[in-house]
Order: C-alpha cells, then structure tokens, then sequence
C-alpha cells in the first residue's frame, strides 16, 4: 500500500486537532529511510550536518552544495516524511533575491518539500520572496546557531523581557508572511506556550519546552551516539555509541586473530 505522504497542510490539521508532530534530523539515505519507515512526521537536513556529520564546531562551514548532497541522499530513502532542508549560513543572508535563489537549487536539485531558515523580522523579505515562488518555508526563532558568534554562548535565549517580545513579534510576522511552521530552539516553556497559543501554525520545539505543537530533536543525540553532548532538554532513547564501540573491537579482534572470515564465509 501507497503510504499518505505528510503535507503541511497534514501538519496544519494536526495542530487544529492538537495531535503532536514529530520531527527528526536526518543526513543520508539509510537513516531517512528508517525514519520514515518508523513513522515520523517530519525529516530535517539541518545544517547541523556541519556539527554531526563534518566535525565542525560550529553550523557556520556547510556549504548549499553540501546541503543539496545530504538532501538529495535523504529524499531518496522517504516515501511518506515530509522533508524540510536548512538554508545554510551564507546562502539567504546578503540579499532576498540570494535567498530565492538558493531556495530554489534546494527545491530543484534534490526534491525536497520546503526549506527552514533562521531569523525573524531580518529576513522577512527572503521569506516572503522564497514563499512566492511557492516554496513552502519554515521559520526558527530563538536560539539560531547560524548567529552563534552575535550571541557568544548555546544558553537559553529571550530570558529577557526585551528579547522575548521581538521574538513574539517575529512569529507573528513569520505567520503572517505564509511560513507553514516555526521552529523554536532553546527557550523558556512559558514563552514557546504562549507562541504556539498565539500563532495558527505548527511550533515546533527544541529545548522549548512540552507546550509546542510538535518536537525536533537531532538524530545523532536521540540515539545516543555523539554521548558528550547532554543538555537538560535532550531525551536520549539508546546509547549507540557503546554498542557500536564494542561491535568494532569485536571486528578488530576477529580481524588480527584471523577469525574473520571464517570458511563459511568466504567463497
Ligand atoms: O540544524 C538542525 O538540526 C536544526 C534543528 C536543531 C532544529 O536546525
């Protein structure tokens, strides 16, 4: 049986009927496929492909290139998921006719379902420019990684009464330019609830509290196989990286002792 294919407009029922949406971060086709193959709502590229999958310290590195790659692997492996991809550092910032652009070799080169960029009121002409074109957007307000150096530190953002009410604002302008979904990283519960409560579309949380309308979490913490990076907001549901780790030192050992392969597993 054909599966029904998740749109944002599903999303947008889901939220209507308070049923919750999952989301999950994925970078290739193995694991998109058993995401989807799972269920989940929604697949991210996100651009903390740059962290994950290249080593770097930072979001800032990955190219549009290197996105297109992951997400065209992703896209491959999906049958049901919609699949939303990061706009990467660089590739909307300098100018919206930059944003569409970009937006558009997403769309184009890897058949993906909509693209997420980071920022409110700053972007706001991109967002509208990339939406006329018909690309469905998300937003993410909060914490941005890709602003990382304009905020020195991963903590908790708009504590403060002054950043909370821009960021309240930016949801407002991100809903009314036509964005299909807000992703909302690293802030208090209270804040991201009266959010979801204000806005008509789906908040997706991360670090944001149970009040959202669905959740996001990266794939590599969720099963636990990057183990040094905890944050009190991270539910980790395996830990791989033990298994994986003896799995290979079993491997290693099979290998120098000439175990492996045994006569049963040679031609
Ligand atoms: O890049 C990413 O993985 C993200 C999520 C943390 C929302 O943007």
């Amino acid at each position: 049986m054909v599966p029904k294919k998740i749109t944002t407009h599903i999303l947008q029922n889901m939220k209507v009927n308070g049923e919750r949406i999952s989301m999950i971060t994925a970078y290739d086709f193995s694991f998109a496929r058993l995401f989807d193959q799972a269920g989940i709502d929604v697949i991210l590229v996100g651009d903390s492909a740059s962290n994950v999958m290249a080593g770097h310290e930072t979001t800032l590195p990955i190219t549009l290139d290197q996105m297109i790659y992951h997400a065209s692997s992703v896209i491959r492996g999906v049958a049901r998921s919609l699949v939303i991809v990061d706009l990467p550092f660089g590739s909307y910032q300098s100018n919206s006719k930059e944003a569409l652009i970009s937006a558009i070799r997403i769309m184009k080169e890897t058949g993906a379902h909509g693209v997420k960029l980071e920022g409110g009121e700053e972007v706001l002409e991109s967002v509208k420019r990339i939406l006329a074109a018909g690309v469905p957007v998300m937003g993410h307000l909060g914490l941005t990684p890709q602003s990382i150096y304009k905020f020195g530190t991963y903590t908790v953002r708009a504590k403060e009464e002054m950043e909370a009410s821009k960021l309240k604002t930016d949801a407002r302008l991100l809903e009314q330019a036509g964005c299909f979904a807000i992703v909302l990283e690293k802030i208090p519960a209270a804040l991201a609830k009266e959010v979801a409560e204000t806005v008509s579309i789906p908040v997706i949380g991360i670090g944001a509290g149970k009040y959202c309308d669905g959740q996001v979490l990266v794939m590599h913490d969720l099963l636990g196989i990057n183990t040094e990076f905890k944050p009190r907001f991270l539910r980790q549901y395996l830990n791989l990286h033990d298994p994986i780790t003896k799995a290979v030192q079993q491997y290693i050992k099979d290998v120098k002792s000439n175990d492996f392969p045994s006569e049963q597993e040679q031609y």
